[in-house]
């Protein structure tokens, strides 16, 4: 694995956390930050080590402050656009990623840094955490993705009041409209990431890619069609060892053991 100026990742029983550290600037998120995520993403999809992701923040007062504001001042029009679109399809790809990748919000998760969270599959989130699309108040909008995962997460009435206020909410805010998945005691929450990822490393990881490339394509798709996602994945899981396993462990009254295959 590749050392990151901007990123640490520790690999430990086939889960990988990855800090984003930039803690003196609130961990905001520059070019360097995103093209070491990108190529850390790129390097683990293949990694048979590494069954699942956590992403967090370093310094404890931060998970993401957002887009890193000194570049956005620089941007014309054009290279806001450029600027978008990178940032969409790196959180597009952990979106749309074959394992799964879950943020813990230990802080303030701010602009890109709330965007960041949203495109994780679930979030996990600390008692201080707070989250907010605070663009409005410089006069911007958020273009990582927030004004379409944000509505898609928590409905569009809330997710309009949040992006045009640019108000904060806290974690038990966040919890109530289901921005989030859980609230949990600062010092809890990588043992906890870690805990609900090795039970998911334990499953099918047939199945496991199976049920998040159904439900992200299926919610972009016409209901019928996305039935048809669902038949034909579930078709493809079928035809696995691992249903031949899973089936006969539980006639046979014991632990499965998922190949993965
Ligand atoms: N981009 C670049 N630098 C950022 C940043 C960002 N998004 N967010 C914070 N920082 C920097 C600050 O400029 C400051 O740097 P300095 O010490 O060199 O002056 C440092 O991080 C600490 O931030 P500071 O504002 O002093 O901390 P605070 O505790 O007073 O306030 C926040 C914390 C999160 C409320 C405040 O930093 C903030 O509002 N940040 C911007 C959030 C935002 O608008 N994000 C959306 C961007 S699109």
């Amino acid at each position: 694995m590749t050392t990151f100026k901007n990123l640490l990742v520790e690999i430990e029983e086939f889960i990988a956390l990855i800090t984003i550290n930039r803690p003196e600037k609130l961990n905001a998120l520059n070019r360097q930050t995103l093209e070491e995520l990108q190529q850390f993403f790129d390097q683990v999809e293949e990694d048979e080590q590494v069954k699942g992701i956590l992403i967090t923040g370093a310094g404890g007062k931060a998970f993401v402050a957002g887009a890193d504001l000194q570049e956005i001042q620089q941007l014309n029009a054009e290279a806001a656009i450029a600027f978008a679109r990178f940032g969409q399809r790196l959180f597009s790809r952990i979106e749309q990623f074959p394992k799964p990748v879950v943020a813990l919000v230990n802080g303030y998760a701010l602009g890109g840094g709330c965007e960041l969270a949203m495109s994780c599959h679930f979030r996990l989130v600390s008692e201080t955490a707070k989250f907010g699309q605070p663009e409005i108040n410089l006069g911007i909008i958020p273009g990582y993705g927030g004004t379409q995962r944000l509505p898609r997460l928590v409905g569009k009435g809330r997710a309009l009041e949040i992006m045009l206020t640019g108000d904060m909410i806290d974690a038990q805010e966040a919890l109530r409209i289901g921005l989030v998945n859980r609230v949990l005691p600062s010092d809890e929450l990588i043992a906890a990431g870690r805990k609900i990822l090795k039970k998911i490393a334990a499953k099918g990881a047939v199945a496991v890619r199976a049920i998040l490339e159904t439900v992200n394509l299926g919610l972009e798709q016409p209901l019928e069609q996305a039935m048809e996602t669902e038949a034909l994945q579930f078709g493809r899981v079928c035809n696995t060892e691992d249903k031949t396993e899973g089936i006969q462990a539980f006639f046979e009254k014991r632990p499965p053991q998922f190949k993965g295959r």
